[in-house]
């Protein structure tokens, strides 16, 4: 079994990447084989709507998005540890959401889903505030992502008030349960 850790946040050592990398530990403690991804250091375009996976359900753009189509498509299960950015998802996060959409073409138009599979899905946010609509919101598009990508959306983490970079290292009951939740996948 690969486990995918995403890494949302652009802030290299921040509170994501603590979590996730926690998580990941967690998944390694029994013996999972764990790869991360950081999509602020991958090259690649917001979805163009150009139409070009009408046919297939491929994207035609050719950049780090292709490599990230390899990886989910690989992995038994992801980990998405993101912020919270104005009330949803960085930036980052929302282009590679927005480039799955070659997935729900294959899936919702040209029916050629990948069908049920043991995927799961986890998702790690954190954030200053603990505004729970924020903390709900991104959940809710990440649920979306999930079940375009077959990934079954097994639950999340939510880390409120942490903000300064380290500020999590002063939370480590939510360390813990990221080192579980990685565990338990
Ligand atoms: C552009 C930007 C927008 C943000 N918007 C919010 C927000 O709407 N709500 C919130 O609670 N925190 C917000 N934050 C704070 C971050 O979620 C918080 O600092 C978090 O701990 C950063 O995690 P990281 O270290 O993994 O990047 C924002 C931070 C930035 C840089």
């Amino acid at each position: 079994m690969k486990i995918l850790g995403i890494l949302g946040s652009p802030r290299r050592g921040g509170n994501s990447e603590l979590l996730l990398d926690k998580a990941l530990e967690g998944a390694n403690s029994v013996g999972l084989d764990t790869e991360k991804i950081v999509l602020n250091e991958l090259k690649f375009s917001p979805c163009q709507e150009c139409g070009g996976c009408a046919k297939t359900g491929r994207c035609v753009i050719n950049d780090d998005m292709q490599i990230v189509y390899k990886k989910l498509n690989e992995a038994s299960a992801i980990i998405l540890a993101s912020p919270i950015f104005f009330g949803s998802l960085p930036a980052q996060v929302k282009a590679m959401i927005d480039r799955c959409q070659c997935l729900w073409v294959a899936k919702c138009v040209l029916k050629k889903g990948r069908g049920l599979r043991a995927r799961k899905g986890y998702l790690i946010l954190v954030g200053a505030t603990d505004r729970d609509s924020f903390f709900k919101n991104a959940e809710s598009i990440v649920k979306n992502f999930f079940g375009v990508s077959d990934v079954e959306f097994k639950g999340s983490l939510y880390c409120p008030n942490v903000d300064r970079k380290d500020g999590i290292l002063e939370h480590p009951d939510y360390l813990k349960r990221a080192f579980e939740l990685g565990k338990q996948v």
